[in-house]
């Protein structure tokens, strides 16, 4: 069986574990690495916007001795007509592996369902797995191991990021808070399944309402912005609920002295985070972005190896 990355808890703790060391040795040495030397090719597929994802795949990709192919779907038959398992059959026959950041979790698993290569998601509505690699990177290089460590992710709660940071939290072994306004709650499903994992690992999930009660004490801060990708026309008021979770001078201060702050960015400033904290000695926000690069590559070559045995 091919081994995909669609979801944050494909991998299994010692997995993600691996994934992380590999990370960091990657990048204390960062061109040393060369498993898609040949050159093999990656296919990375967007129906969505992307900065960071984009190039740290492209680049990482290329550093991994491999030759990224950035696919804008809107030029391809992806959105006319061609199935994506068929797409996915198609292309899995030039590439070592896909990266897809689409819509609807849906799409990622048809685009996988029958391919030998791995299949990687780079954001979908419910999840953003690779995000989570590089924020608990981040936390390892700033805090070390995150097992046990506290994390709030306030603001929307419903979104790919609280599902990613419950399910990869958890599986890091956390104790991992979100909270949101009411009406953006995380998937029932997301947060039983992440508990399930938390009572494997020692970690705990509870969604909680009350952005102080969820800050209080934590190792790490986190947020996201409020309107996602794809919701900028959806009707719902993005602003007023969500003003008592900005994170700001005043919720910072209720999470422990050393705290850090994480984002996933792009953010947008004076909404769901302020300049201050932003660019305070509490944010890690630019390395955690870096992060992507190392993640992503240890990721692949992972992904690589294990489908190879
Ligand atoms: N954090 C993140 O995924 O950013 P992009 O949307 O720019 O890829
Ligand atoms: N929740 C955000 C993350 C962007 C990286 C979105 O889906 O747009």
């Amino acid at each position: 069986m091919t081994r995909h990355f669609l979801r944050d808890d494909d991998l299994t703790p010692d997995e993600q574990n691996a994934v992380l060391d590999l990370a960091a040795e990657m990048k204390a040495d960062r061109f040393k690495y060369k498993p898609l030397a040949g050159p093999r090719s990656v296919a990375v597929f967007f129906d969505k916007v992307s900065l960071r994802t984009r190039l740290s795949f492209e680049a990482g990709i290329a550093e991994l001795g491999g030759q990224p192919m950035i696919v804008d779907t809107h030029a391809t038959h992806f959105g006319r007509g061609e199935s994506l398992s068929d797409a996915g059959r198609v292309v899995s026959r030039y590439v070592a592996a896909m990266v897809f950041r689409t819509t609807g979790d849906e799409r990622l698993t048809e685009l996988a369902s029958d391919v030998n290569v791995p299949v990687i998601n780079a954001l979908t509505d419910g999840f953003h797995p690779c995000q989570l690699l590089a924020d608990l990177l981040t936390i390892r290089e700033r805090l070390g191991s995150p097992r046990g460590r506290k994390l709030a992710y306030v603001g929307d709660a419903a979104n790919n990021m609280a599902h990613s940071y419950l399910l990869a939290g958890a599986t890091a072994g956390m104790h991992v808070r979100v909270a949101g306004p009411s009406g953006f709650d995380p998937a029932p499903q997301v947060v039983a399944h992440a508990a399930e994992i938390a009572a494997w690992t020692g970690g705990s999930v509870e969604v909680l309402r009350d952005p102080f009660e969820a800050a209080d004490g934590v190792d790490v801060l986190a947020t996201d912005t409020w309107t996602s990708m794809g919701q900028e026309d959806d009707g719902r008021d993005r602003l007023t609920p969500f003003w008592p979770y900005q994170v700001n001078g005043k919720l910072l201060g209720a999470a422990a002295d050393d705290a850090i702050v994480l984002h996933c960015l792009p953010a947008h400033r004076g909404e769901e985070i302020t300049d201050e904290v932003m660019d305070g000695p509490h944010s890690a926000v630019f390395d955690q972005a870096e992060n992507r690069l190392h993640a992503q590559k240890a990721l692949l070559a992972w992904l690589l190896g294990v489908n190879s045995q």
